[in-house]
């Protein structure tokens, strides 16, 4: 049952996105905002996460498919306990055709000065880091757990100096927020090894409130930042890729725009999510998932798990940044709960 599939619209398998925890030390305003994620909220218990044996075993499904990507994202990915492990039984895995994964990870950084190498040695090949301000009192308010710029900056070295290089690192614009951080911190990964990308801020989730009004359209960085320091557009590395890419003029690097808002970019989507309770989801905005880990403690064989993945595939019609809809009030339409990014990865 297994080789390449396609979906309804005819969009391949290529990238797999797996939450490892729904927890995370950050309380990122726009991501965990306090008032929801309290001390009384309820995480996943230790008994519903996917362990390491069964993640192994259905991402070795999803590879059979055409997954070549595999990306490891949280909550924060680094708080699950040895994650070396899992990354380890990611990197013996090949690709049909023999090849290795490429395996990234997400993370906010906060224990990435600590961690890099072993990362690193365990074989993960890169890291994105999610960095929203250089100014160090709008970065402690967005994180709003008092966290220093100056140890994201350390993290970002460390991992630079492993060899998890080029980094990205990925900044979520909120407007009225941090929009003032847009020209420092290009100006400061400018000239560096590492591709700094701006994120519109998304609909995603159902407790972070947002708002139209609260979006700056990366048309607009891309003017605010080219007034001072020229920039060009550039091809895309591949099919699919989320951020559009620019470069200097003057020949000082590259930075991104990631525009799920204004320019989405589900036609050639090609990423699935599996949640930490071993969920399957095929949008990033879907409002339910696939219990996987039902069919994994049932008992089923690797030729069943496999089956189901493929025909769940075959299935999807997802596009909903592309039909996302935007009330007078500049709210997206309320529909279903969705899930929240804590849960399913960035
Ligand atoms: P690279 O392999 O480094 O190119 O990764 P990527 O382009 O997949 O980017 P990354 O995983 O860093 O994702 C960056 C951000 O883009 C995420 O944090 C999300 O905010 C957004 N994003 C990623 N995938 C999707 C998607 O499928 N839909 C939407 N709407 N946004 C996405
Ligand atoms: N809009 C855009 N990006 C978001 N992220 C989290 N929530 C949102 C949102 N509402 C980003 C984080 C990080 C990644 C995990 O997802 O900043 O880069
Ligand atoms: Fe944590 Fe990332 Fe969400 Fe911030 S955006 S709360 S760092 S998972
Ligand atoms: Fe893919 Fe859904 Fe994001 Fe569109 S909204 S790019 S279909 S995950």
């Amino acid at each position: 049952p297994t080789g390449e599939v396609r979906d309804r619209l005819d969009r391949p398998l290529r990238d797999l996105r797996i939450s490892i925890t729904d927890r995370c030390n950050f309380r990122c305003v726009y991501c965990m905002p306090k008032e929801v994620f309290d001390k009384d909220y309820q995480y996943l218990p230790h008994s519903s996460l996917l362990t390491f044996e069964e993640i192994a075993r259905v991402a070795r499904q999803f590879v059979a498919h055409g997954v070549e990507k595999i990306r490891l994202t949280g909550g924060e990915p680094l708080l699950r306990k040895n994650i070396e492990r899992l990354i380890e039984m990611l990197a013996d895995m090949r690709t049909p055709s023999g090849k290795p994964l490429d395996i990234t990870l997400t993370t906010n950084g906060s224990l990435l000065a600590r961690k890099a190498r072993s990362l690193k040695d365990a074989g993960l090949q890169r890291v994105t880091v999610s960095l929203d301000a250089l100014d160090d009192a709008t970065f402690r308010a967005m994180n709003d757990v008092d966290f220093a710029v100056a140890d994201v900056l350390h993290g970002i070295d460390a991992a630079h100096e492993a060899g998890l290089g080029p980094i990205k690192v990925n900044m979520v614009v909120k407007a009225g927020t941090n929009e003032q951080e847009i020209l420092p911190m290009a100006r400061h990964f400018k000239g560096t090894p590492h591709i700094l990308r701006f994120i519109e801020y998304m609909d995603v989730g159902a407790s972070n409130g947002w708002n139209m009004r609260d979006v700056i359209p990366s048309a607009e960085i891309v003017r605010r930042i080219g007034a001072e320091m020229p920039l060009v557009a550039v091809n895309p590395n591949y099919t699919g890729e989320t951020a559009t890419r620019w470069r200097y003029a003057d020949g000082g690097g590259e930075v991104g725009m990631i525009s799920s808002v204004t320019q989405a970019f589900c036609g050639d989507c090609t990423r699935t999510r599996l949640s930490t309770e071993g969920k399957l989801y095929t949008c990033l905005f879907a409002t339910q998932g696939h219990d996987l880990r039902a069919l994994l403690r049932e008992g089923r064989s690797d030729e069943e798990l496999a089956a189901a993945i493929g025909a769940l595939w075959r299935v999807r019609g997802d596009r909903y940044s592309e039909l996302r809809t935007i009330n007078t009030d500049g709210l997206s339409r309320v529909g279903e709960r969705r899930v929240e990014m804590s849960y399913i990865g960035g």
